[in-house]
């Protein structure tokens, strides 16, 4: 009589834990200030092609955002200051309930510029 018996192994897996103390705690010496961007010395248009805008505005259409066009007819002159917080801050409500996500890496200076190229448009 043969019998076959299968025979498991086991194969025993020891995990040592290796303990490594990391003291070294990085010394929070960050210099670079978020939050004031440095202008660049780009155009208004520039300064829109170097970023997101256009995933959501375009000249003349309406997309996800309003078009330059729009907005141009919407606000005038004196509105600058109040969009360019806009774009640094990010806003919504005006256009509809999808809002603007915040652009924190944008200077005033630049964001100023992108609002008078914005502007511009309905000429
Ligand atoms: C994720 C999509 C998205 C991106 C990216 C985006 N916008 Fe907008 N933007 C919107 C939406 C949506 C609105 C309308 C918000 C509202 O209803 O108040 C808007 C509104 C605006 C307005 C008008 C604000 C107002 O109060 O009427 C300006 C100006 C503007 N965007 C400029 C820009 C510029 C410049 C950039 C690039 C730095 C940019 N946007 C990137 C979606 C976007």
């Amino acid at each position: 009589m043969k019998k076959l018996f299968v025979t498991g192994l086991v194969s025993l897996l020891i995990i040592s834990c290796s303990k490594k103390e990391n003291p070294s705690v990085e010394s929070s010496s960050d210099a670079t200030d978020v939050s004031t961007p440095a202008p660049s010395n780009l155009t208004g248009e520039q300064i829109i092609e170097t970023l997101d805008c256009s995933g959501c505005h375009s000249p003349s259409e309406r997309m996800i955002g309003p078009s330059y066009k729009e907005i141009a007819e919407k606000y005038s002159e004196k509105d600058i200051e109040m969009l360019a917080s806009k774009i640094i801050e990010g806003g919504s409500g005006n256009w509809g309930s999808v809002p603007m996500q915040p652009h924190s890496q944008v200077s005033k200076e630049d964001a100023k510029k992108m609002v008078e190229y914005i502007l511009s448009q309905k000429k």
